[in-house]
């Protein structure tokens, strides 16, 4: 530290004496213990220097000419920017000493010559310290009205920003059972105008009471725990809750722990989440209709598939129906024709045993004893096969069975056939699967009352996904579809076709019944079969399908409708 600014701390000492010497004496021994001083010789002399720089202390004389120090005291002290100077009066042992008056004036102590310098020293660092700790003092309270005033402005801040919010805003204080800690409630410490309007109560009825606990019990108690959970954990929590308030009833909440307690603030996000419910509401709409609109498509992809098959089966039936029955009626008369010539000839041959040798070369050429023999064979196949071709065009007209539209008495088993001649083409051996063996158990069952064509489809669908899965493999040694008919309780009747394929697997087993829901390959399958079969006799014969498949064992599906007609649907 160098000397100058040591001396600067000590303090700034102003000498005012008319004598010379006597500053000289004084001055010389205050400069030396480290003060700073400055000597004037006047009254005037002292009030300029004061001004251009204020010292720390001043040592007035009394007695001096022109201005003495009183008057020198009673101008400063009217200055309000010096009269906080504090001026120590000297006065000779001789001078009429007036101590009222110096004090009057405005002086603070005083030393009377001839003085010692301790007692001077002792004096000066008496005002000096005064007068550190005064300007301390005046720091501290500048330094606190700062702080006040900014406190106050944060205040006014929090308060506006408290009143203005859309947001409920409020600060709680835990409340602890004295003897276990345990938060019993809170206290509301602040709580602004919108938390107020949700509580139905003022803000000054609210601000110091507990009612927190007793308004979440009524509304959502589990919330009272996550509160204090907030508290012991310092975890902060945010959620949105529902209470009904007014117009309101959705919020979102944001806690944080703020002391022994926490700082809540909720917002009012009931249009939010209506607009929210709203967009599901569409969505979901959106989702009822896009699958409506599949299963529409669904059953117009379908019913013009099976309409215009249905078209070309009653179609084909009909025109080869005259022919067939033209060659069917005319077969049995021209065997009977046959059998007259062949009885001629044979009349002939009795009465002319030599017929002339041309017709005898004849006879031979064309070997008349088998012609005999075998025309008649050859009648009886040709008889076969008609009546056949005649089954055929039945099967193919029950199929189709255009004209029953309506609920008609059906023989289930009549049916199923129909429908096995129809596809027994595709049963036969091929390159992809030895032949198909049908293995039919029918039980007794009575006439069915049912839309006859449309449960013919369903039996051509299940069976054609039968001889699929069989194309594709088969368990054991041969492929086989079996066809079990049962007659159940309570007029009902059953239906299981069964095969020996692969099966399918479990996760899928809930998606076979769904619209284009295929695991062929494109244009081998449409994926509408099941999903038509489920329609046909679920909603329009008020009966059952359900599938049972276990992979490596085969599928089973099971059909089980009443006998009568007591559809849902038409
Ligand atoms: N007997 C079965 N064995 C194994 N899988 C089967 C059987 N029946 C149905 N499936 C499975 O269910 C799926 C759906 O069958 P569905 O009959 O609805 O459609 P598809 O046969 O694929 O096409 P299509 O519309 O031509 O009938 C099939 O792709 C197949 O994976
Ligand atoms: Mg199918």
């Amino acid at each position: 530290m160098n000397p100058d600014s040591k001396r600067a701390n000590k303090g700034n000492i102003l000498l005012v004496d008319d004598l010379l010497e006597n500053l000289q004496l004084l001055s010389d021994s205050l400069l030396k213990l480290g003060y700073t001083v400055r000597s004037v010789t006047s009254g005037r002399m002292a009030l300029k220097t004061i001004k251009v720089k204020q010292p720390d202390v001043i040592l007035l004389d009394i007695k001096m000419p022109e201005m003495d120090g009183y008057e020198v005291c009673r101008i400063l002290k009217a200055d309000e920017d010096l009269r906080s100077i504090p001026v120590i009066f000297i006065s000779a042992l001789d001078d009429v000493f007036d101590k009222v008056t110096a004090f009057e004036s405005g002086g603070i102590d005083y030393i009377t010559k001839p003085f010692q310098m301790e007692e001077v020293v002792a004096r000066l660092e008496n005002q000096l310290t005064i007068q550190r700790q005064q300007r301390l003092l005046e720091q501290e309270i500048t330094n606190r009205r700062e702080a006040e005033e900014v406190l106050y402005q944060s205040r006014a801040l929090l308060a506006s920003v408290l009143n203005s919010s859309l947001d409920g805003v409020a600060a709680m204080q835990a409340v602890r059972e004295p003897t276990t800690g345990d938060i019993e409630d809170f206290r509301c410490l602040v709580v602004n105008p919108v938390i107020a309007r949700a509580f139905g109560s003022k803000r000054e009825d609210l601000i110091g009471r507990l009612v927190l606990k007793q308004f979440l019990m009524e509304i959502q108690p589990e919330l009272f725990d996550l509160l204090v959970n907030i508290v012991e954990t310092g975890e902060p929590l945010q959620q949105d809750f529902h209470y009904e308030s007014g117009e309101s009833s959705w919020f979102h909440f944001v806690a944080v722990k703020l002391g022994d307690g926490f700082a809540i603030t909720i917002r009012d996000i009931t249009a939010r989440k209506q607009a929210e419910f709203q967009l599901q509401q569409q969505a979901k709409d959106l989702e009822f209709t896009l699958r409506k609109l599949k299963r529409t498509q669904a059953q117009l992809i379908q019913s013009e598939k099976m309409s215009s098959i249905g078209n070309l089966v009653a179609g084909v039936a009909h025109e080869i129906n005259n022919p067939v029955n033209f060659i069917h009626g005319n077969l049995a008369p021209a065997t009977e024709y046959f059998q007259d010539l062949l009885y001629l000839i044979k009349l002939y041959q009795k009465h002319f045993p030599n017929p002339p040798e041309e017709i005898q070369a004849e006879i031979e050429a064309i070997n008349l004893e088998f012609l005999q023999q075998d025309l008649l064979k050859l009648l009886n196949s040709m008889q076969i096969g008609s009546d056949r071709i005649q089954e055929i065009v039945m099967s193919l007209r029950n199929f189709s069975r255009h004209d029953e539209a309506e609920l008609k008495q059906v023989d289930i088993h009549q049916g199923i056939d129909n429908t096995l001649m129809i596809i027994r083409n595709r049963l036969k051996a091929t390159a992809e699967h030895p032949e198909i063996v049908v293995i039919k158990d029918y039980g007794q069952l009575p006439l069915v009352e049912c839309y006859s064509s449309q449960l013919n489809q369903v039996f051509m669908s299940l069976i054609n996904n039968a001889i699929d899965s069989l194309s594709e493999q088969f368990i054991g040694e041969r492929p086989e579809i079996k066809i079990q008919t049962q007659f159940l309780e309570k007029n009902r009747i059953l239906i299981k076709i069964s095969d020996n394929g692969l099966g399918i697997l479990e996760e899928l087993q809930s998606k076979i019944f769904d619209p284009f829901f295929t695991t062929k390959t494109v244009g081998k399958g449409t994926g509408l079969g099941l999903f038509i079969c489920h329609q046909i006799i679920v909603d329009k014969h008020g009966g059952n399908l359900y599938c049972c498949s276990t992979v490596g064992k085969g599928a089973e599906f099971a059909i089980e409708i009443p006998i009568t007609g007591n559809s849902p649907s038409t």
